[in-house]
């Protein structure tokens, strides 16, 4: 899979200080990995910045080289597993646009919990105003930002429900004090005070004694299969790179941006 994205153009001297791994495709995201590798912007796009014939097919890499890059889950794979090796915290973390039915949109932050080919996945309470979006307009943007690594990466496409089979995999998966957390909490809905979020923790953990805690049906999660990447590189002077994918029936189709 790695192989499909293959460098073109390389220079014969690799930033050290770049993480350099293995890419994992997909799967389910077990927890953030921290460490920082010590990138700053100033080390990026140190390569030629004029004069460089490249097709669309072609992504700017940190030590001024090129990829290939036909396939955008690849490149999500790639720079994914880059992040978590550089970002403090969080590297799954990404920023949900929603609209309302009227199209008004609100963004917030939610981990990505698992991806594939199928999409990108996250979990919350369904009555949230997130939930009551979904619940109408069931079309979603997501954003990376990786700072440690100068990189966008921008997701859209249509939202569906995971099965209640995976997001009962994935309750049963989180510590117990998220789970009564998540009994506890009528997410984005009005608190009266503190003491009663507090209350109706300690309620939750009344009820639910045993080793195991079902998943609250009010609490799910949700799939957003992409029609859209584009992926953005910081480059020096802001002459960054930007390459889209955008699905047709024959596949994805590469475009690139001006910056
Ligand atoms: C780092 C971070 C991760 C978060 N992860 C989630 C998440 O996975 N699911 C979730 O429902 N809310 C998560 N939140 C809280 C949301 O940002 C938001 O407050 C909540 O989902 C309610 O949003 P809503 O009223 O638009 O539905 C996270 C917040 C932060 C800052």
């Amino acid at each position: 899979m790695a192989q499909a994205i293959e460098r073109l153009l390389a220079t014969p001297m690799i930033n050290p200080r770049l993480p350099c791994m293995s890419v994992p495709f997909g799967g389910a995201i077990s927890g953030a990995e921290s460490g920082m590798s010590g990138i700053s912007v100033g080390d990026f796009g140190q390569g030629p910045v004029g004069g460089i014939e490249y097709s669309k097919h072609q992504v700017r890499q940190h030590d001024g080289g090129f990829k290939l890059a036909d396939d955008p889950f690849e490149i999500f794979g790639e720079w994914f597993a880059q992040a978590a090796e550089s970002e403090p915290s969080d590297p799954n973390a990404m920023t949900l646009a929603t609209a309302d039915e009227s199209g008004r949109p609100a963004a917030r932050t939610v981990l990505l919990k698992a991806w594939d080919r199928d999409g990108f996945v996250f979990y919350g309470n369904l009555g949230s105003r997130k939930g009551r979006h979904l619940g109408g307009n069931a079309q979603a943007a997501l954003l990376f930002y990786w700072k440690s690594q100068y990189r966008q990466i921008r997701i859209e496409g249509a939202v569906t429900p995971v099965s209640e089979t995976q997001a009962d995999a994935y309750f049963a998966s989180r510590p117990r004090g998220s789970q009564l957390g998540a009994w506890a909490s009528d997410q984005s809905q009005e608190l009266a005070s503190r003491e009663l979020f507090e209350a109706k923790v300690s309620e939750a953990e009344a009820r639910f004694q045993g080793p195991q805690i079902p998943r609250p049906e009010f609490w799910s999660g949700w799939r957003v299969t992409p029609d859209y990447f584009e992926f953005w590189q910081g480059q020096n002077f802001r002459l960054h790179d930007r390459l889209t994918f955008t699905k047709a029936a024959t596949g994805w189709v590469p475009g690139r941006l001006y910056p």
